[in-house]
């Protein structure tokens, strides 16, 4: 592996591409490999068998394009399938749940945190754990909002029918009144207009990709593999569903146009 790799990320759809996005502000140089799994979207109600299949197929598969360390841009296989198999490669994973939570107890002030992640995400405890382990009185409030992912994945960012779902969601977080919104799933940074709107300013909405990036950028400092300042980034788009469906929406969420997704078979 040398400064020139690139990074492997991965999610179920379009949801790491908020990792994506933190990627290309706090890492402008890096060569990235991102994987939408898109035929097999969503990963949130999957059972956690079939969540550590999916990893145990995606993670080889991203080794295999050299990737010289892979994000699991993915709350629920961060939550299930990173504990299982983060020691098992040779290249390292990083997960979405400790530096979120380690973010969400920055950020609060009363230690009220709200958490909304898909179902799997939720039920795994690993948020829950994960913020009870640096702060133990910690009050954690978890929410799972299913129907968030096929919204996004929809093109529903703004929609008014999202908005009610939105609103529906957090209402038992709100009457909590929560300091902070942890965004569990990586999909649910496309909603941030939304959730914000409906938790209002004094409430914090943490996106746990800005402390991902941070330590990623951390990890390859004192690997001495960051990429070249002076050189461009490449950035490869592989899907395993559609590849025009994924520019289309993908463009339109990352706000910058994606024209190179190319259909891979993984298994
Ligand atoms: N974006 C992923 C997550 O963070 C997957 C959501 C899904 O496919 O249900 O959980």
């Amino acid at each position: 592996m040398t400064p020139a790799s690139p990074l492997g990320v991965f999610d179920s759809g379009v949801g790491g591409l908020t990792v994506i996005s933190e990627l290309m502000r706090q890492l402008p140089n890096e060569d990235v490999i991102y994987l939408a799994d898109t035929a097999r979207v969503p990963y949130g109600g999957r059972s956690p068998e079939e969540i550590i299949k999916i990893n145990e197929e995606i993670i080889p598969f991203l080794i295999d394009q050299g990737a010289k360390l892979l994000i699991i841009a993915c709350g629920t296989s961060s939550a299930i399938a990173y504990p299982l198999l983060k020691d098992k490669y040779k290249v390292r994973l990083i997960g979405m749940v400790e530096p979120g939570a380690r973010a969400a107890l920055a950020a609060s002030r009363s230690g009220r945190v709200g958490l909304i992640a898909t179902v799997g995400t939720v039920h795994s405890h690993a948020y829950q754990r994960a913020l009870a382990a640096l702060k133990k009185d910690v009050q954690v409030f978890a929410q799972p909002c299913p129907l968030f992912v096929p919204l996004v994945e929809g093109g529903f960012v703004a929609a008014e029918e999202t908005r009610r779902v939105v609103k529906e969601c957090l209402r038992p977080l709100i009457k909590e009144e929560i300091d902070t919104l942890l965004l569990g799933c990586t999909h649910y940074p496309h909603l941030f207009k939304l959730l914000q709107e409906r938790v209002g300013s004094r409430v914090a909405i943490v996106d746990p990709a800005v402390e991902v990036v941070r330590e990623v950028k951390q990890l390859l400092r004192q690997a001495g593999t960051l990429k070249d300042k002076s050189s461009r980034p490449d950035y490869k788009y592989l899907v395993t569903g559609s590849p025009v469906q994924f520019q289309d929406l993908g463009s339109r969420l990352l706000g910058r146009p994606i024209t190179n997704a190319r259909q891979v078979k993984i298994v």
